[in-house]
């Protein structure tokens, strides 16, 4: 849809007001990087290529994105404000030769891609030489005030250091959502002084100096405030991940999943859930998890990376599941931990059973096959294999010497655990 369009996503700071040692677009929203989401909305749009301007801890934000053949990954060697980031990926755009490119910030992961193709779409549809989005929040403390004449035109953005008394009351902000023609972006760029509190170049004044000229700038207003809050401190973080939330749990809701208390609820934007499955209350699904159809997790389950769950499966109150495969019909529905297990269909894992994985230096595997049942408070020791059908006792601790015996035939008793 945005073809030829190219975003340049600003991400080079350290973040002050975040006390914090983590580049601010490694901070974790729902389970994901922030920054992840602004590149995403980028591509859901079909942007072609994603400059991204790093700084501060360069090499770790960019091990976070591997293999991503759309990133450029342009240096700032010193943070001197947005509008110089923007200016160093100069000789990248003139290399490209986009006639339009988008800028964003890599601390806006509400950011959605209707707004991003609303922009993208007005710019040329008007012919603008900048367009951006704007919205009205309640409380605008932190974000530049729009500034508009008597007739409402658009003049420039302020920043809230650089704020009059009256220009603080302004309740319209910039959220840094903007699409620009590349090339009077960069002639307006050369010309921007760092003359304000920060003594930075700001890329608000590259939009003040191209209405200056003469040239076209379009507002779009209106944009929801949820869509727009950016991340500057750990409370704006907290506020982000619970909106983030709604969205993940609203986007599962309207693919029939029942998520029975919302707001008791923790879903990983990775984790993918099935139809008529019921989230029941206090579960914390983290990480890159599956869920298949008419499954029923929690109340109180905590699932965990790399648990993969057919249709049918039952994870019951007070479970942990960590890097395991439960197949059709398994069930698992009180007070247990199953890791690094590969389970069959139709088993009964009973209550307060535990998969011992880690044995102090190694993790190991552990696989269960289809239809076997384990009794209550047995302790499968890994690596271990359960044949399919076998029934282990309530109590039992099973070890790999345990089934062996049983495979050459010989009828053992499972060890009773010992008091
Ligand atoms: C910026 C806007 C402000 C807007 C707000 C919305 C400017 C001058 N101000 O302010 O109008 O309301 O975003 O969120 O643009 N960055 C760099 N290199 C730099 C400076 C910043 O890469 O030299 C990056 C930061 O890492 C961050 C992003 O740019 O991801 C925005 O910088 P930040 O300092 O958060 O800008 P704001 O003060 O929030
Ligand atoms: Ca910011």
């Amino acid at each position: 849809m945005a073809g030829g369009v190219a975003a340049v996503i600003l991400a080079a700071g350290k973040s002050t007001r975040m006390v914090t040692d983590l580049p601010k677009v490694l901070h974790e929203v729902c389970g994901r990087p922030m920054l992840a989401y602004v590149l995403e909305a980028c591509r859901r749009i079909g942007v072609e290529k994603l400059l991204v301007v790093v700084g501060y801890r360069k090499d770790d934000v960019m091990a976070a994105f591997p293999d991503q053949n759309d990133i450029i990954w342009v240096e700032q060697k010193e943070q001197r404000g947005t509008g110089h980031a923007v200016m160093i990926c100069e000789e990248e755009l003139r290399k490209g030769g986009w006639q339009d490119v988008l800028v964003l910030c890599g601390d806006g992961p509400l950011v959605s891609d209707k707004v991003l193709a609303t922009v993208v779409q007005k710019h040329r549809a008007e012919h603008a030489s900048a367009t951006l989005a704007t919205a009205v929040l309640p409380d605008p403390t932190g974000y530049g005030r729009i500034v508009r004449d008597a007739y409402g035109n658009l003049q420039g953005i302020v920043e809230q250091g650089d704020c009059t008394p009256e220009q603080k009351n302004i309740k319209e902000i910039n959220p840094s959502y903007y699409c620009f023609r590349t090339d009077h972006l960069l002639e307006a760029l050369h010309s921007v002084r760092p003359n304000n509190v920060k003594n930075e170049y700001y890329l608000t004044d590259a939009l003040a100096i191209m209405i200056a000229r003469g040239l076209k700038a379009v507002a779009i207003t209106a944009v929801a405030p949820e869509d727009v809050i950016s991340v500057n401190s750990r409370q704006q973080l907290s506020l982000v991940s619970k909106l983030m939330q709604e969205r993940i749990q609203e986007n599962l809701m309207s693919h029939g999943v029942t998520v029975v208390d919302p707001s008791n609820t923790w879903i990983d934007a990775r984790a993918q859930i099935g139809q008529d499955t019921v989230i029941h209350p206090f579960t914390y699904i983290h990480g890159r998890v599956q869920i298949g159809k008419r499954c029923s997790i929690g109340p109180f389950a905590y699932l965990r990376e790399g648990t993969v769950l057919a249709d049918d499966v039952v994870v019951g109150v007070f479970t942990e599941v960590k890097n395991t495969v439960l197949g059709h019909g398994t069930r698992l529905r009180h007070l247990s931990y199953v890791g690094d297990t590969k389970a069959g269909r139709n088993v009964n894992i009973g209550a307060g059973s535990i998969v011992a994985n880690f044995d102090g230096k190694r993790i190991q595997n552990t696989e269960i096959g289809d239809n076997a049942y384990i009794g209550n408070g047995a302790i499968l020791v890994a690596p271990l294999q359960v044949p399919p059908g076998a029934h282990v006792g309530p109590g039992s601790v099973v070890s790999r010497q345990d089934t062996q015996a049983n495979h050459r035939g010989q009828t053992r008793r499972k060890a009773p655990r010992k008091k």
